[in-house]
């Protein structure tokens, strides 16, 4: 959270006080912010003292205005924060890998999936998925983190007889090095605690992998879209 010293710097900075004195008293700041007056007046005796503002009283108003050193204190601010949401995330899912009832064979061989794969994805997939059951409530956290942030759109489709849905992917590096994606069925009989993987190779044979093996797999999410939001928001 930020401090009261913060966002009143924030505040006075959005109200342009670094171009020109802002005549406002400290109950409206206080308002504003949702503090009270003592508050505010504290901070603001603060702030002066430590150079960050400079106060003139004329009359009963008193002027305030931003210096340099203010606005150097949000520039290091806005540069703490710029690291920390820019940073790309790494996320990990941990689990162990078991067998299903080769669905994903038969769906994977189906042209329209494989070829919006082969195209969207960008390997050609092996016929299969390899499905991991999560172990710890932090995958599980994760996969609805990574299945909000998949992108990558495998339309559904219908063949005349019965319809099939759609799905959603995303890259994923498959125990840290090998290209796959996890691939989010909208239509499964998995729980929350399963992903299951697709890659351009076999994963059991590469891995020498038998059921209740554990594996993980990274995913690098860029956070353009979380910053998108934070930009958005107001300052309170
Ligand atoms: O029956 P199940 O759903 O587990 O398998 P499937 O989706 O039909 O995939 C066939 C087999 O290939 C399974 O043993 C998967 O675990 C495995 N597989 C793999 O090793 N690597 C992949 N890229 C995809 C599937």
């Amino acid at each position: 959270m930020l401090s009261l010293k913060e966002k009143l710097l924030i505040f006075l900075a959005q109200s342009g006080t670094y171009a020109r004195s802002l005549s406002i008293s400290t109950s409206a700041i206080a308002h504003h912010l949702g503090t009270s007056q003592q508050s505010v007046s504290r901070i603001l005796i603060q702030l002066e003292q430590n150079g960050y503002i400079e106060k003139v009283v004329v009359g009963k108003t008193t002027l305030i205005r931003l210096t340099d050193k203010g606005l150097d204190e949000l520039r290091n601010l806005y540069i703490v924060l710029k690291n920390i949401l820019e940073k790309p995330m790494e996320i990990i899912l941990e689990g162990r890998v078991f067998s299903g009832l080769g669905e994903g064979f038969y769906y994977i061989s189906l042209p329209q999936y494989f070829e919006q794969i082969k195209e969207r994805v960008g390997f050609t997939p092996y016929l299969g998925t390899l499905n991991i059951q999560l172990l710890s409530k932090d995958s599980i956290e994760n996969r609805m983190l990574l299945e909000k942030n998949a992108d990558i759109i495998i339309n559904g489709f219908s063949n005349g007889q019965r319809t099939y849905g759609s799905a959603r992917c995303i890259k994923a590096l498959f125990n840290g090095e090998q290209e796959a994606a996890i691939i989010f069925a909208e239509r499964t009989h998995y729980g929350k605690d399963v992903v299951e993987v697709i890659a351009p190779v076999y994963l059991r044979g590469k891995y020498n992998l038998r059921d209740g093996d554990k594996v993980f797999v990274k995913v690098i999410l860029k956070t353009s879209s979380h910053n998108d939001k934070v930009l958005a928001a107001e300052v309170k």
